[in-house]
């Protein structure tokens, strides 16, 4: 999606804005520019494509000022052209805009503007602002665009420079993140942390509805109705490293290998061992009424809601708690009518996935209490639940997935073993799940110790183009996953199913064309398992196994076999996971794609 990152300082802003770009290149983009003031001068420059083509254009151009405003574009209204790049300007050339929503009734605008005279230059929404902004404009920018954001419908997160307000910056928004960084070299504000960690880890979260002018000394926000606003900064713990490949090809690879770190800081802190209990402080504001809790809805979209899929199965054998799960995007279209003290979990990495703060807001309308497990700090989900658990699992570049849907996992256990000993789970077991849960870290290690084997696997599949993904029970959702994992970066069709319903209509594929990933560990669901693969390997579809360590019968059934080290059947999920991942990964590789940035793909969804 798309991606804001400003400067107004002491130091040149066509580098600092440059490299923001890049930090926001794993969004998802298709068109980029920017604009730089300096004085009453503003040089605008824009591409189609990716940031590079930008940088072309730039070559040896030098561009002073200390101030400016940038933005990737992911396409919605109108082709990715230059012409739509932003920053979108008035006729006169006075104001430049750069924005992320949708204005909705940009069209109603658009005609009463051109009726007026104003020409418009671009197939994008975002135009009206610039022209709407500039009319608007008597001498101050924060109150011309106060006006405007009276006039306008929709969702924005916009960023505003005007040729009449040399040294300021001003942003506003409405749905769709921006958060301002405080430096001693100036002030920076984006639509995500990645964009100015490097220079600055304090932050301060502009919220619906507000506005700030940002100037090199200082900052105001206020709200729409021009109430003043004072927030402290907060402190950030992502690192600029921490969005650096470190010698690895890919973002991907490098946060398939950083899980045994992500899933101990899942747990850091939060483990009463000899209890059986974990701590989680941030759900401590709603503990009366979650223990009393028997009803849980879990909305999330995409690898979240798979986590939720799983989550459910670990509620169920830890808690008495009913769960349900429900992909974000189709909960609002459902009568909702809760049980009382019903919690809804609304689970997130970025935290402003569209979809899913639409469904929290519709469950909160309709009295449920909402949690959240989100790993952006202070990202608008966590901040419209009452309570949650935060990942901590740092920053997740590659668009697809992998360390924090291994930490998701690590999460929900800890809070059904909470919920479950304050219900029917026994000391001695809850006793067990921490262990368990303590050596995962190393057993996701030896999982990752086989990388070459399963490069080795990928290589003798990656030009079949369908894949069927299996698993029953806890790992049904993992067989969901592992598609979605191989679709999204090699754009191989896969299809995840509960092994059951094989026999219902996808056995009609089975071919010796069409490999099928079984995810068979050593479980409950074993033995049915099995007599699926055989119904596979009957009709001569291919089978990579992914089994238990030392599992010598199924040696004998499947093609290709990966193993994952033994553990209890409901944390076995954790480590397929982790081989799906490195699967897709390899096979992805293989056929040269771009596998941070898969094409038509963002990483935070922020329109519905
Ligand atoms: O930020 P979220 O966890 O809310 O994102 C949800 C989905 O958009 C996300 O999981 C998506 O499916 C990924 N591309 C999966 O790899």
């Amino acid at each position: 999606m798309c991606g804001i990152v400003c400067y107004v300082g002491s130091k040149p802003a066509k580098p600092i804005l440059l490299k923001g770009l890049k930090q926001l290149e794993y969004r998802g983009y298709d068109s980029s520019g920017f604009a730089i003031q300096n004085g009453d001068q503003i040089e605008c420059h824009r591409a189609a494509g990716k940031i590079a083509e930008l940088e072309k254009k730039l070559n040896g151009l030098d561009i002073k000022g200390s101030m400016g405003i940038a933005h990737t574009r992911w396409a919605t209204h109108g082709e990715p052209t230059e012409e739509n790049a932003h920053p979108h300007r008035d006729n006169d050339e006075n104001v430049f805009v750069i924005h992320n929503g949708i204005i909705e009734n940009f069209y109603a605008l658009k005609k009463r503007l051109e009726k007026d005279g104003v020409v418009f230059r671009s197939e994008t929404d975002t135009e009206v602002l610039a022209h709407l902004i500039s009319l608007n404009f008597d001498g101050s920018l924060s109150e011309a665009v106060r006006k405007t954001m009276s006039q306008v419908e929709g969702t924005f997160g916009m960023a505003v420079i005007n040729r009449r307000s040399p040294g300021e910056i001003v942003i506003a928004r409405r749905g769709s993140p921006l958060i301002i960084g405080v430096s001693e070299d100036g002030h920076f504000a984006a639509s995500d942390v990645a964009a100015m960690v490097r220079y600055t880890n304090k932050v301060v979260h502009l919220q619906d509805n507000e506005l700030a002018t940002l100037t090199r000394e200082d900052f105001s926000m206020s709200t729409a109705q021009a109430k003043p606003v004072e927030r402290s900064a907060e402190t950030v713990e992502w690192r600029a490293e921490d969005t650096e490949l470190n010698g690895f090809p890919h973002y991907m690879l490098k946060e398939i290998y950083e899980q045994p770190e992500t899933i101990k800081n899942a747990m850091r802190g939060r483990l009463e061992t000899g209890e059986g209990v974990p701590k989680l402080g941030g759900i401590m504001p709603v503990w009366d009424r979650l223990k009393e809790c028997r009803h849980m809805v879990i909305v999330a979209c995409g690898t979240s809601y798979y986590a939720g899929c799983v989550g459910r199965y670990i509620f169920e054998k830890l808690t008495e708690i009913d769960v349900d799960v429900e992909l974000a995007s189709e909960f609002r279209y459902r009568k909702l009518n809760f049980a009382p003290n019903t919690f809804v979990i609304a689970i997130s990495q970025s935290g402003e996935t569209a979809d899913t703060l639409a469904a929290i807001r519709e469950a909160k309308r309709k009295g449920a209490s909402l949690l959240g497990i989100v790993n952006v700090v202070g990202s608008s989900i966590s901040r419209e639940t009452e309570a949650g658990v935060y990942n901590h699992a740092g920053p997740e570049i590659g668009v697809a997935s992998t360390k924090i849907f291994t930490s998701q996992l690590t999460i929900l256990v800890l809070l059904a073993i909470l919920l479950g000993r304050h219900q029917n789970l026994s000391l001695t077991e809850g006793v067990e799940v921490i262990h368990a849960l303590e050596a995962l870290s190393d057993q996701v290690g030896t999982v990752l110790s086989q990388a070459n084997h399963i490069e080795a696997i990928a290589e003798k599949y990656f030009n079949y183009n369908n894949w069927l993904f299996l698993g029953r029970k806890y790992n049904y959702p993992i067989a969901m996953e592992g598609a979605l994992k191989l679709k999204e970066i090699s754009y191989i069709h896969a299809e995840g199913y509960p092994a059951g319903e094989m026999k219902h209509g996808p056995i009609a594929l089975i071919s010796p064309e069409m490999p099928t990933v079984a995810i068979v560990p050593r479980d409950e669901m074993y033995e049915k398992m099995i007599s699926n693969i055989q119904e596979v390997k009957s009709r001569r579809g291919p089978v990579i196994a992914i089994t238990t360590l030392g599992d010598d019968r199924i040696k004998e059934i499947a093609d290709d076999v990966i193993e994952i080290p033994p553990t209890l059947s409901f944390l076995n999920p954790i480590l397929a996971a982790v081989a799906c991942q490195l699967l897709s990964y390899y096979c992805a590789n293989f056929l040269n794609r771009d596998i941070d940035m898969p094409r038509n793909l963002a990483k935070s969804v922020t329109v519905e």
